[in-house]
C-alpha cells in the first residue's frame, strides 16, 4: 500500500493544519487522534500543528483547548508530563479570514518559521474541518497566498458532506482540482477508518474458507445494519436538508457494502482497490422509477416514543427541525449488484436515528443445505452466518450447526464469537488516528476517490428526487423501535428476516467466546 515505514515519516515530517479548530470534530477527534499517534510514535519529533479558526485565540488558550479534547476524548491520557508538555509545544493558533489571501501569506511566512525551527522540509497537510461551501475558496486562498510553494507534499483532507447531489459533488470537486490532483486530495469517510471495516478485506482474501462461498452459490443474502440511538441532537439544521440518505447511506453504508461485493484486487495497492470498488458500485442496480423506488426503499421518520425508559420527543419536534419536515430519519432498501458473483443475491440495508440499539453489523447469510436430506429432513436447520461486528462491539463470529451433546442426533446452533474489543479493549486505534495516519504517509486506500464518490451519489440521486418531488410523507416510527414495519416485510417478502444485532441474541444458541458468553 505505498507504506513508507514508520521512522521514514516521522524523519520526514510535515505541518499539520487544522482549519475550524474552534469547532467539535477537532476537539472530539483531531486532537486525540493527533495525540495518540505522537504518543506511538508516528508523528516523530519534527511536525507542528497550527490551529486556524476566525475567533481569536492565543497560543495558551488554544493549548488549554486541546489538553482539555484530549483530557476527555483520548484514548491516552494527557497527563502534565513530558509527552504532553513536549506535545503541546507543537501547537500554535492563528486567527485566519480564509476568504482573505493576505491572511494566508501572513500563515506562510508564520509557517516557514516553524520549519526552519523544527527541520521540517515544506510538507503540508491541510486538514479542512469545515462546511464544503468554503473547500473551494479555502483551495484558492492557499495557492494564492503562496502555501503551496514550499518545496515539499501539499495534502488536503475533507470530510463529507461532499455536496448534496451529483451536480453539487461535481462543483466543489472541480474547485478543489484546480488548485490539488486527485492524488493530493483525501476524502474522509471515517467508517473507512473503522478497524471492522478494514478487516473485512483480511478476513475475505486471507482466509481459504471464505472466498471460494462468497458468492452467488453459497450466500443467500447480506443484511447491513448501522443503527443509532441517539436523534438529531443539535445538527437539526443540517440534519434536516441531509437525511439518513445523504449522511449515512450515500457514504458509509455504500462503502461497507462495497467492501463485501468488490472482486479482489490484483495488488494490495491503493489504486487497485479503489479500481475494485468502483467496479462494484457500478453494478449496484439502480432505481429506475418511483414503483422500485417504493418496492424496494422504506423511508420513516422517528415520531415521540419511549427508549430505555425515558420519553423520547418525536423528529418534528426536534430543534431547528421544521414542524411539517419530510425528512427520512431512517432507510431501508433492498439493494442488488448485479454481476456474475452477486445475481439474485439481496444486499438488505438498514440505518436510522433513535432505534433500540448503537450496533453496526454486517451479516452474511449462506443457503441452507438442502431440505429433504439428512438433518434438515428431521428438524428445522439454521443458516450458517458469518457476522462481522463493526461498532461499537468490534468482532467476528460465524454461526453453525453442530451435534447437542447427548443420545440425539439432535442439532443445535452454535456461534463462535473472535471478540476483538474484549481482546484489545480500549486500545484500538480510532478511525481518525488511521486516517491521519494514511494521509500523511500518502497512503489513499481508506479515502474516496473521485470517481466512487460519483457513482454513489449517482445512486442516491433518483431516490432523493423522487421524495421531493412526490407527496408522500416517511413513514412514522415510534422513537425506540426498529423503525417502520415495512422494513421488515422486504425481507419476508425473500422468505427472510433481520438477524438480531448486538445484544439482541436468538434463543437456544450456544455460545462460545473470549468475550466469556
Ligand atoms: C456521521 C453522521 O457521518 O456518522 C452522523 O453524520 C452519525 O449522523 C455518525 O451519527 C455515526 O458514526 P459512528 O462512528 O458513531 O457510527
Amino acid at each position: 500500500m505505498n507504506e513508507k515505514s514508520l521512522e521514514a515519516l516521522a524523519a520526514e515530517g510535515a505541518v499539520y493544519f487544522i482549519f475550524g479548530a474552534t469547532g467539535d470534530l477537532a476537539r472530539r477527534k483531531l486532537f486525540p487522534a493527533l495525540y495518540s499517534l505522537y504518543r506511538e510514535g508516528k508523528l516523530g519529533e519534527r511536525f507542528a500543528v497550527v490551529g486556524l479558526a476566525r475567533r481569536p485565540r492565543t497560543h495558551e488558550q488554544f493549548k488549554d483547548d486541546v489538553l482539555e479534547s484530549i483530557r476527555e476524548f483520548c484514548r491516552y491520557k494527557a497527563e502534565e508530563g513530558q509527552a504532553w508538555r513536549s506535545f503541546a509545544d507543537r501547537f500554535s493558533y492563528q486567527s485566519l479570514d480564509i476568504g482573505n489571501v493576505e491572511g494566508m501569506r501572513q500563515l506562510k511566512a508564520y509557517t516557514e518559521e516553524l520549519e526552519t525551527r523544527y527541520q521540517i522540509p515544506g510538507n503540508r497537510l491541510f486538514y479542512l474541518a469545515l462546511a464544503p461551501e468554503l473547500f473551494g475558496t479555502v483551495s484558492r486562498n492557499l495557492r494564492d497566498g503562496g502555501m503551496l510553494d514550499s518545496g515539499g507534499w501539499h495534502r488536503l483532507v475533507i470530510e463529507k458532506p461532499f455536496g448534496y447531489d451529483y451536480p453539487s459533488a461535481e462543483r466543489l470537486n472541480e474547485e478543489i482540482r484546480h488548485v490539488f490532483q486527485e492524488n493530493e486530495v483525501f476524502r474522509i469517510d471515517h467508517y473507512l477508518g473503522k478497524e471492522m471495516v478494514q478487516n473485512i478485506e483480511v478476513l475475505r482474501f486471507a482466509n481459504a474458507m471464505f472466498e471460494p462461498l462468497w458468492n452467488n452459490n453459497s450466500i443467500a443474502n447480506v443484511q447491513i445494519t448501522l443503527s443509532e440511538t441517539v436523534g438529531v441532537e443539535e445538527r437539526g439544521a443540517y440534519y434536516n436538508k441531509s437525511g439518513a440518505l445523504r449522511d449515512m447511506v450515500q457514504n458509509h453504508m455504500l462503502q461497507m457494502l462495497t467492501m463485501i461485493a468488490m472482486e479482489p484486487p490484483s495488488r494490495l495497492e491503493s489504486e487497485d482497490i479503489r479500481d475494485e470498488k468502483v467496479k462494484a458500485l457500478r453494478s449496484i442496480r439502480g432505481f429506475d422509477s418511483e414503483e422500485e423506488i417504493r418496492k424496494r426503499i422504506v423511508r420513516g421518520q422517528y415520531a415521540e416514543g419511549i427508549s430505555r425508559g425515558q420519553e423520547i420527543k418525536g423528529y418534528r419536534q426536534e430543534e431547528s427541525v421544521p414542524s411539517d419536515s419530510n425528512t427520512e430519519t431512517f432507510f431501508a432498501a433492498r439493494l442488488y449488484v448485479d454481476n456474475f458473483r452477486w445475481a439474485g443475491v439481496p444486499f438488505y440495508v438498514r440505518t436510522g436515528k433513535r432505534l433500540p440499539v448503537k450496533s453496526t453489523e454486517i451479516v452474511i447469510e449462506f443457503k441452507n443445505v438442502p431440505n429433504r436430506v439428512l438433518f434438515a429432513s428431521k428438524q428445522e436447520l439454521r443458516p450458517n452466518l458469518l457476522v462481522i461486528r463493526v461498532n461499537p462491539m468490534e468482532g467476528i463470529y460465524i454461526k453453525i450447526n453442530a451435534k447437542k451433546p447427548g443420545n440425539d442426533m439432535t442439532v443445535q446452533p452454535v456461534a463462535m464469537e473472535f471478540c476483538q474489543s474484549c481482546q484489545i479493549g480500549i486500545n484500538t486505534p480510532e478511525a481518525y488516528e488511521r486516517l491521519i495516519y494514511d494521509a500523511s504517509r500518502g497512503d489513499h486506500t481508506y479515502f474516496t476517490r473521485w470517481d466512487e464518490l460519483a457513482v454513489a451519489w449517482k445512486l442516491v440521486d433518483p431516490i432523493a428526487a423522487a421524495w421531493k418531488s412526490g407527496t408522500s410523507e416517511p413513514i412514522f416510527y415510534p422513537a425506540g423501535s426498529w423503525g417502520p414495519e415495512e422494513a421488515d416485510r422486504l425481507l419476508e417478502e425473500d422468505g427472510f428476516f433481520w438477524w438480531p444485532v448486538n445484544g439482541q441474541e436468538e434463543d437456544n444458541v450456544i455460545w462460545v467466546s473470549n468475550a466469556g458468553k
